[in-house]
């Protein structure tokens, strides 16, 4: 069983291509136990996922994110933060309601909460041979349209998306960095890391150039730079107000 384990971690890899085949049943199940299960803050289960079989959303999906796997994937999982249905309870039992999803920790925790949901369902997903990808842009792209069209209460807000299906590639692996550069003993080493740095730009340089499927000439630094340049665009603050979230402190 442990032997499995390290080998679904040794092995994983983002699936952005899949076979037409429907997931089965029992691969459902336990990615729906896998979330249902995970540890959430307070228990409060601050999330909700949003199931997506039918070809119609996904379509619209897909045209609003340009991220094709949505199309081609069997299921599109949209995990979201969620403090309406607390809500619904505490007005039911005419508690009134702190605003603590209008407090940044109250956002960084449906923000956890679906996070670690998602990753569930990722590694579920993968231990039932099944291939799956991320899809970030189902947040980032149209926040309002993707609300719209999901039927998104107040109090509801996407976190990430989660593509699932046969799979129908195995990328390679992507390089990572060096252990002791993301992994610390203790406390934070604040030493001089470029020389490793280095060293691992160039290593993601050689394998975007050489990897099998679309190569690219793009190093890791600049190329992740890139990315941050163009989500300096993204305007989350108002996208999250629109769905409730009014953060103030
Ligand atoms: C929060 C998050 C959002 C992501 N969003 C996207 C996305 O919108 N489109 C995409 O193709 N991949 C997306 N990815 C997948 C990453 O590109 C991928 O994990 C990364 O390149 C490392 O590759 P690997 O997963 O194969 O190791 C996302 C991953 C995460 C964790």
């Amino acid at each position: 069983m442990q032997t499995e384990i390290k080998q679904l971690f040794e092995t994983r890899t983002s699936v952005r291509r899949y076979e037409y085949d429907a997931i089965p049943q029992e691969a459902l199940d336990t990615i729906y136990t896998a979330i249902r299960n995970s540890p959430t803050s307070y228990n409060g289960q601050q999330f909700t996922v949003i199931d997506i079989a039918d070809q119609e959303t996904k379509l619209k999906l897909y045209e609003i994110t340009g991220q094709k796997q949505i199309k081609t994937c069997n299921r599109f999982m949209v995990f979201c933060a969620d403090y309406n249905r607390i809500g619904v309870l505490a007005k039911a039992k005419g508690i009134s309601m702190p605003e603590f999803y209008n407090t940044l920790d109250g956002f960084t925790v449906g923000v956890i909460d679906a996070a670690i949901t998602m990753q569930s369902a990722a590694i579920a997903a993968q231990a039932c041979g099944l291939g799956c990808c991320c899809v970030g842009y189902v947040r980032t792209a149209d926040p309002s349209a993707v609300a719209d069209l999901l039927k998104l209460p107040k109090g509801v807000f996407v976190v990430c998306g989660l593509a699932i299906g046969v799979p129908r590639e195995h990328p390679d692996l992507k390089p990572k960095l060096p252990k002791d550069l993301t992994i610390h003993q203790s406390h934070y080493t604040d030493r001089d890391m470029t020389a490793e740095l280095v060293a691992y730009d160039k290593e993601v340089t050689q394998y975007n150039a050489t990897r099998s499927g679309s190569k690219s000439e793009n190093d890791w630094c600049d190329h992740i730079l890139d990315y941050y340049r163009e989500a300096m665009k993204y305007r989350m603050l108002d996208a999250a107000k629109s769905q409730g979230f009014d953060i103030v402190k």
